[in-house]
C-alpha cells in the first residue's frame, strides 16, 4: 500500500502537474521540467544576484521559445533602458512588445500615506489584470515586490496585498516570478518576513563573489533538486549548473 501511494506521489509529480518551463535549460531541470502553472515564486536575492536578468529571460525564452505572451511590472527602470540592457544579451526586447509578446509596465506610485498607497495599489492592479487580458499573458513578473511593499501600512498589509495579488494573478492563468530584495545571508527570502508564506515557490539567488549560485527553496506541487547550484551570467543571459553542487556552508550566514 505504502509503495502504491508513492508510486502515484512520484506520477504526479512528473506528469500530473501542467507546467511552465522557463527555458532556462538548467533551472527546469532543478523542478522537474518547469514551475507548476498559476504558481507565484518569489525570485529572491540581495542587490545585482540576477534576479532581474532571470526574470526577463523567463519572459523572453516564453515569447521566443513558447509564444507566450509576457507582462513585466517595474517599478524602478524606464522600459526604455529595461529593452536597451536586454540587447546586451541579445535579447530583442523591442520587436517582442511590437509583436505584442511583451508588455514592460511601470507602476508609478505617488501616493503619500500606506492607506492611499493600497488604494493605488488596488486600482493599478485591475489595470495589470486587464493588461494580462487583452495580451492573452501567461507570464509576468514584479520587480521588485519590495519597492512595492515599502509603500503599503506594514506586515499586515504587504501579506493582504500580496496574497489578493497572487490570487488575482492565478485566476488569470498567469505563472509568475515576483523578485525580492533581501540581505546577503543564506536564509534571507524576503524584506518583509512574509513574502515567503504568500508564495508559492522561493527560489534563491547568491553572489559570494567571486561565485553565484541557486536554490529552490520551496515549491509547492513538485518536487525539486534540494541542493545549491552554481551558476553563472555570460552574454548569453544565466547559465545554470543543475549537475554542480555548492555547499550550503558555503554561503554567507
Ligand atoms: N552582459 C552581462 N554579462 C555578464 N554579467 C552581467 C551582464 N549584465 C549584467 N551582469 C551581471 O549581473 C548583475 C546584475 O544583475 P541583475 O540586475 O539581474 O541583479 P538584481 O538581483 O536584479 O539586482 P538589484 O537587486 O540591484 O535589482 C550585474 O551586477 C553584473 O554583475
Ligand atoms: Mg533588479
Amino acid at each position: 500500500m505504502e509503495n502504491q501511494s508513492y508510486y502515484f506521489t512520484a506520477i504526479k509529480g512528473e506528469f500530473l502537474v501542467e507546467r511552465v518551463p522557463t527555458g532556462i535549460e538548467g533551472l527546469d531541470k532543478l523542478v522537474q521540467g518547469g514551475i507548476p502553472k498559476g504558481a507565484s515564486v518569489l525570485l529572491s536575492g540581495s542587490a545585482g544576484t540576477g534576479k532581474t536578468i532571470l526574470a526577463l529571460q523567463y519572459l523572453y525564452n516564453g515569447a521566443v521559445k513558447y509564444n507566450e505572451a509576457g507582462v513585466y511590472i517595474t517599478f524602478e527602470g524606464s522600459p526604455k533602458t529595461i529593452a536597451w540592457d536586454m540587447e546586451s544579451f541579445g535579447w530583442d526586447f523591442k520587436k517582442l512588445q511590437d509583436k505584442s509578446l511583451l508588455k514592460i509596465y511601470r507602476l508609478n506610485l505617488t501616493a503619500t500615506s500606506p492607506a492611499l498607497a493600497e488604494q493605488q495599489i488596488e486600482a493599478e492592479l485591475r489595470i495589470i489584470s486587464r493588461m494580462v487580458k487583452e495580451l492573452n499573458a501567461k507570464r509576468l513578473v514584479v520587480d521588485s515586490t519590495t519597492a512595492f511593499a515599502a509603500r503599503l501600512g506594514g506586515e499586515a498589509a504587504v501579506r493582504n496585498i500580496l496574497y489578493n495579488f497572487c490570487d488575482s494573478l492565478k485566476q488569470l492563468e498567469c505563472t509568475s516570478l515576483l523578485t525580492t530584495e533581501t540581505g546577503s545571508g543564506r536564509t534571507d527570502f524576503s524584506a518583509f518576513g512574509v513574502e515567503e508564506f504568500v508564495s508559492d515557490g522561493i527560489i534563491a539567488m547568491y553572489f559570494t563573489p567571486p561565485n553565484r549560485s541557486i536554490h529552490v527553496r520551496k515549491m509547492r506541487g513538485t518536487s525539486h533538486s534540494k541542493k545549491v547550484h552554481p551558476f553563472e551570467i555570460t552574454e548569453k543571459g544565466i547559465t545554470i549548473k543543475d549537475k554542480d553542487e555548492v555547499l550550503w556552508e558555503a554561503l554567507s550566514k
